[in-house]
């Protein structure tokens, strides 16, 4: 099943519109007229994937420790912004399908969960997203969240996600079957977008919170952006990159 990549993912969810990594984040990418979203899921001290980025809960939410030692009912107590809970992963996933948004599942291991939470994450995508036109794309900065999520749920797109590209990117995307390479925007060489260019790979680049930097990397052949900054890239959400995604 084959649908077209956005230009622009809201980073997080909806940015910094919005709580991070927030169903109220999703939400109001989808009223801006995004049509990708990303967010990152870890897993709760039960073993629930949840929304979140940081491995403690004190930098988006009004309590404190670790994510991964936090149970269930402490954490959905818990307030991520503007009286926003944290969201279970399932319910990310339904508002997606709901919205028709195509969503980057980024899985975000706390240290030393890497394998536990790809297991739970690849085998929840496959089955959440059964049947839907728009199926997600799973990155992780994890190689062996990657192995799991390529062993798992094989027909579900995989990115590789790197700070900065190592020389060997090539040979990792057909060692795990990797469809997209994702990168940091400020690390990202021309001599990588060469290559990704003479080998057909989509180049998807985070953060960009400026348009004259979202115009330089589009010249120069990224072929999407996480942004944080929906509200400057709200009229354009809609163009498409030619390019495909999905098997
Ligand atoms: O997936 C792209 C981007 O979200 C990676 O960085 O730290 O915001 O998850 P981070
Ligand atoms: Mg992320």
């Amino acid at each position: 099943m084959k649908h077209p990549l956005p230009r622009w993912f809201a980073h997080r969810g909806g940015g910094s519109l919005a709580p991070e990594n927030t169903l109220a984040g999703i939400r109001l990418a989808a009223r801006l007229g995004y049509k990708a979203v990303e967010f990152d899921v870890m897993l709760s001290g039960d073993g629930t994937p949840v929304l979140i980025h940081d491995e403690t809960l004190e930098r988006t939410t009004n309590g404190s420790g670790r994510v991964c030692e936090t149970s269930d009912s402490q954490l959905f107590r818990l307030d991520a912004g503007n009286g926003e809970p944290i969201p279970r992963f399932s319910e990310a996933v339904a508002l997606c399908r709901e919205y028709g948004l195509l969503a980057n599942v980024e899985i975000k291991p706390a240290t030393g969960f890497e394998r536990q939470t790809a297991e739970t994450v690849a085998l929840m995508t496959k089955q959440l997203w059964q049947g839907a036109a728009i199926q997600p794309l799973i990155s992780s900065f994890s190689l062996e969240a990657i192995e799991v999520a390529r062993d798992l749920a094989p027909n579900i797109p995989r990115g590789l996600l790197f700070e900065s590209v190592p020389d060997d990117w090539l040979q990792e995307m057909s060692r795990w079957q990797a469809l997209t390479l994702h990168c940091s925007a400020s690390h990202v060489s021309d001599q990588v977008l060469a290559e990704a260019c003479e080998c057909g790979v989509p180049v998807l680049c985070y953060t960009v919170n400026q348009t004259e930097q979202a115009k330089a990397l589009f010249e120069r052949g990224v072929s999407a952006v996480f942004t944080d900054r929906l509200d400057l890239f709200s009229s354009e959400t809609s163009a498409y990159k030619g390019l495909q995604l999905g098997g």
